[in-house]
């Protein structure tokens, strides 16, 4: 279960006449293993939305709530916990440590748990193989292509079966089929029970998610998912975990 509560967000960077307002009046829930997009301008606060939910940037006003826990009452060190139970990142710029192979990048969140060297190991080659890297693990990040840093990237911020995954602009750096490729892994561990948040800027990504949370100039435009297409995106979750198969092939009989 991870239900987020966000009420009331507002966020200023800056003091006094400098003063940036990135986001207003953020109000928001998002259900335990939905799916959901966040689109906007540039500038209009997706990046900073994402990292107040990522318990990194402490709101100026209001509150997110994660599963009943208020994130930001927490001490800085049991936010740090949260943080490594709760969550996985994906970040547009990968961060990828330059001089560990991507198998020990991969390790990395793991580094804090009390768990034999090898299970680490194994643990980090299972979430490489999930993203087809599984024969890349000795490679330098330097040594691999935009696509293989980025489903690194990915394996790492999934290592750990975090119940949230964040990304933001996770396909910005890449070609479409790459993208495509990207999105399925998303979607494969959404219908697994991950609730994903995505910052997207592309409308072939949107098309994979349940849900868009439009924001303007740090405000909500839109919260409301249009009813058709929600009933079958549900319908095809539900079919695809049944049978394996989606809705996209009948869809037009729907519609
Ligand atoms: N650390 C920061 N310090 C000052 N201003 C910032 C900072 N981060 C973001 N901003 C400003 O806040 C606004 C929203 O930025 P951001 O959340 O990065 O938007 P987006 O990701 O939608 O492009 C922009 O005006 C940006 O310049
Ligand atoms: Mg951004």
């Amino acid at each position: 279960m991870s239900t987020i509560l966000a009420r009331q967000l507002g966020k200023s960077y800056g003091k006094d006449s400098g003063t940036v307002r990135a986001l207003s009046d953020v109000s928001f829930t998002i259900a335990s293993g939905e799916f959901v997009g966040v689109m906007g301008e540039s500038g209009a606060g997706k990046s900073t939305l994402l990292s107040i939910l990522g318990a990194m940037n402490t709101p100026t006003s209001g509150d997110l709530q994660v599963d009943g826990i208020d994130v930001y009452a927490l001490k800085a060190e049991q936010r740090a916990d949260f943080r490594r139970e709760f969550l996985g990142f994906v970040f547009q710029s990968f961060h990828l440590i330059p001089y560990l192979t991507l198998l020990e990048n991969v390790m990395l969140p793991l580094t804090p748990l009390a768990m034999p060297t090898r299970e680490k190991r194994a643990r980090a080659s299972a979430a490489l193989q999930r993203v087809g890297l599984e024969d890349k693990g000795g490679r330098l990040p330097g040594e691999a292509s935009g696509g293989e840093k980025e489903r690194c990237a990915i394996a790492r911020a999934v290592v750990n079966a975090p119940p949230v995954l964040l990304a933001d602009e996770p396909t910005g750096n890449l070609d479409t089929r790459t993208s495509d490729a990207v999105m399925n892994l998303f979607k494969g561990l959404n219908a697994e029970g991950m609730t994903i948040v995505m910052v997207t800027h592309s409308s072939r990504c949107a098309s994979y998610v349940e849900r868009i949370l439009k924001l303007n100039d740090g405000r909500i435009a839109n919260t409301a998912p249009d009813p058709k297409t929600r009933f079958v995106r549900s319908l095809d979750k539900s079919l695809q975990s049944s049978s394996g198969c989606g809705t996209s092939d009948w869809q037009a009989a729907v519609d």
